[in-house]
């Protein structure tokens, strides 16, 4: 019976939480010119893109590969290539931080992998998707 009552309780809270956290949207609103956001949604997907195609190096153990691209299409170099200068005008400072935190994270990966020490490697590729995460948690554009 006190297993029950418990179990139910459990249910309960759960539900509850879910509810608030699907009506309840604290992220903050940011807003770019019409051509400007379409141009970063887009870098989003790629992003996406990028993390699969890291993952798929790494599992077929072409960490060359995965630093290229890693470097190229997220960390420091692929910043002026995203016009992230031009965005960042248009970001809070907490924006800034997780977007600049995110690429160097991903050039530390590449120069990890490079290196040859997967441990660091996977230790900074978690940091690039942790920033993924905290900005998506805290920012939207529409
Ligand atoms: C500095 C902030 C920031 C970082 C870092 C960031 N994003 Fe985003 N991303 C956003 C915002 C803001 C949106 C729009 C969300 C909204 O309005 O609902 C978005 C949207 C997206 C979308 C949806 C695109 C569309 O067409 O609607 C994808 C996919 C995405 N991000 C992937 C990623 C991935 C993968 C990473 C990490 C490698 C990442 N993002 C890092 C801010 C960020």
């Amino acid at each position: 019976m006190k297993f029950y009552l418990f179990a139910i309780i459990l249910l309960i809270t759960a539900c509850l939480s879910t509810a608030s956290a699907a009506d309840n949207d604290t992220r903050e609103q940011v807003k770019f010119p019409e051509m400007m956001q379409q141009h970063m949604l887009s870098n989003m997907r790629d992003h996406l893109v990028v993390i699969n195609e890291i993952l798929i190096y790494l599992t077929t153990d072409e960490m060359d590969k995965a630093a290229d691209i890693a470097e190229n299409r997220l960390g420091m170099s692929a910043m002026s290539l995203h016009g992230a200068g031009r965005q960042a005008q248009f970001m809070p400072d907490g924006m800034k931080n997780i977007g600049s935190g995110m690429h160097r994270a991903a050039s530390r990966f590449a120069r990890k992998a490079e290196e040859g020490d997967p441990a660091s490697a996977y230790k900074a590729l978690q940091e690039v998707t942790a920033a993924c995460v905290a900005c998506h948690a805290a920012y939207r554009v529409n």
